[in-house]
């Protein structure tokens, strides 16, 4: 049971917490990435995803929240010279990840080079939080250790009068619990740390200085946008002049899902600027979102009127790193009745070719993954056993060990496999598992001829089935299988358990990365197994009369070696770097709209 440690968040704030009296610098480090092959994260996350989808089909819980809490829209800062806004999102993770972007977003400034030149980049006056605060599903423990404790420990406390705002918009792991933690946690005015929260629903609506406007939509898990949601967002606008700007905040970016033809999202979303941000006359210009732990940045060219269309993907919070590889270029969209094209930056985190190299990390999974690649083990020597009953070791101790025999004892192994009912169980129970495991994942390669799900199961299970002939033939000459005595027993029973978890848990790598180069499969589980740490990105973005600048950063490396700071206090993380360190740089741009 995780201990209770540290200052819970609440509503008041007299003066600032110091260290906890019991404060113990492991309790906050040793918080390791999800285990995403972990038998009890899939059960649990399969469970409250099902739950979640079907409470999310019959009874939307927006609609109660609606009724329950009143809506509002936020001005504070519209009447500033300017604002600085920071966006994080999939945040929550592991503590390396998570606390090395929190300690960057917690520090006064971050000072980067751009163009050969030192320029100082201060703390954002709002903190933007884009979706899926934690991981693997929310519940009032995990918020607490992989988010709570990570930007708490980064940012103890504010000053009066300098609290930054914090808002955020639930992604579908924040709605796995129906809701429950992000509202608590969100939407009752509660401090994270040093940051305060403001919004009492889980969409809002920010007004920025100079005619800009920063929206955050909630599409739970549905993909679309509620009725009360809509009627909040028309209200809003009202308050909107002519030529004002709108950056809208979404959790999933509906531009890479609709390039491909699942453009459910993307037309729900475009309701809002087609029929509430243009009915002002206003317009929609950038759209930041989660979801795709990578940074991308999609634009249009210049239209008649000078404006240039903005579509981030940054999702590098602390959550494992999605590749970058199979993403499209150029993406066609239809948007307010005709065809925008957005072009891709070259420069994106990881690039395309670390993203292509780090897939073969994957040939460790067994290594990452040790309670699956048991699960594995078990399955190869049950499926050994069957097939050593059905007679298949006795045929193959017959073959000598050449390179030449393989197709025949191939043929061998599908003989024994269709001839004994027992041996066929588990060759359909294999077949069936890897088909239900594929994923063409198509949306993430748009162009690329989609290889259906049956061939992904049919290779994958190929390539099991050779490797546990291969071991079988091998250990048919090596180990004595039919001596009749327990130790023989047990050595060939343990040989085959061993050899396949990590065997077998190698051929799943292998089959990840493989197909994922190959035909697009696994966006997800191929960089998930790799519960990457590194390629970490946020947003520092500014709103002056000049316009909108955004500064994407990225870090290219996440700390690992923490101390405790003892000089922590008002602006003073608890936890600082104690290794490589920490230093962001500008990924790409900086990105500018200016005004009009
Ligand atoms: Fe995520």
């Amino acid at each position: 049971m995780e201990k209770n440690k540290g200052p819970a968040p609440g509503h008041k704030r007299d003066g600032c917490p110091g260290l906890p009296p019991d404060f113990d610098l492991a309790d906050y480090t040793r918080t390791p990435m999800t285990d995403w092959f972990s038998p009890k994260v899939l059960l649990a996350t399969g469970v409250r995803s099902l739950l979640s989808k079907l409470f999310a089909a019959y009874a939307d819980r927006r609609a109660t929240i609606a009724a329950l809490r009143p809506a509002k829209s936020f001005d504070d800062w519209k009447d500033r010279d300017h604002v600085w806004v920071d966006y994080v999102a999939d945040l929550g993770d592991g503590w390396n990840s998570t606390y090395s972007v929190a300690w960057c977003l917690a520090q006064p400034n971050q000072v980067v080079e751009i163009d050969s030149k030192k320029e100082d980049l201060p703390r954002g006056d709002i903190l933007i939080m884009g979706g899926d605060q934690v991981y693997p599903y929310a519940s009032a423990e995990e918020y607490k250790k992989r988010l709570v404790r990570p930007y708490q420990a980064a940012l103890p406390c504010t000053p009066p009068g300098e609290h930054p705002a914090l808002f955020a918009i639930p992604g579908n792991h924040d709605w796995y619990d129906g809701l429950q933690g992000f509202m608590r946690r969100f939407c009752q005015g509660a401090w994270l740390g040093g940051w305060k929260t403001k919004q009492t629903r889980p969409y809002w609506s920010i007004q920025l200085p100079h005619g800009w406007w920063l929206w955050g939509v909630d599409t739970q898990l549905v993909d679309y946008i509620d009725q009360a949601q809509v009627e909040f967002f028309r209200k809003t606008a009202a308050g909107m002049q002519a030529g004002d700007r709108v950056i809208l905040c979404v959790a999933q970016p509906s531009w890479i899902f609709a390039a491909a033809g699942d453009a459910k999202l993307h037309r729900n979303l475009a309701f809002l600027e087609n029929e509430i941000i243009a009915d002002r006359k206003a317009l929609l210009v950038t759209t930041l979102s989660g979801d795709l732990h990578h940074f991308a940045h999609y634009k249009t060219k210049n239209d008649v009127n000078g404006i240039t269309r903005h579509k981030i993907t940054c999702g590098g919070g602390g959550a494992f790193t999605h590749g970058t590889h199979h993403l499209p270029n150029p993406i066609k969209l239809d948007e307010q009745g005709q065809t925008r094209t957005y072009t891709r930056d070259e420069k994106q985190l990881p690039d395309a070719s670390e993203s292509k190299r780090l897939l073969w990390k994957n040939s460790l999974f067994p290594f990452r993954h040790l309670a699956f690649a048991g699960i594995l083990g078990g399955f190869y020597l049950a499926f050994a056993l069957a097939l050593a009953n059905g007679g298949l070791l006795g045929k193959l101790v017959s073959i000598p060990l050449e390179v030449g025999n393989l197709a025949q004892v191939f043929w061998m192994y599908i003989k024994g496999t269709f001839s004994h009912l027992w041996a066929f169980l588990f060759f359909a129970l294999m077949f069936g598992g890897t088909y239900f495991f594929a994923q063409p994942d198509w949306r993430s390669k748009p162009g690329l001829k989609r290889v259906p799900k049956f061939w992904g199961g049919l290779a994958h299970s190929a390539m099991h089935s050779l490797f546990l002939v291969l071991l079988l033939w091998a250990l048919s000459h090596w180990v004595e299988p039919f001596a009749p005595d327990w130790p023989s027993a047990m050595k060939f029973s343990l040989t085959v358990f061993i050899a396949g978890a990590v065997g077998g848990g190698v051929v799943f790598g292998i089959y990840l990365s493989l197909s994922n180069l190959l035909a697009g499969f696994h966006r997800t589980e191929a960089f998930s197994a790799l519960r990457g740490a590194n390629n970490k990105s946020f947003l520092r973005i500014k709103i002056s009369k000049q316009g909108l600048v955004i500064y994407p950063l990225g870090l290219k490396e996440s700390e690992r070696i923490w101390k405790e700071n003892p000089d922590s206090g008002e602006n003073k993380s608890w936890i600082s770097p104690d290794g490589k360190g920490l230093s962001p740089y500008l990924i790409c741009g900086p990105i500018e709209v200016k005004n009009l």
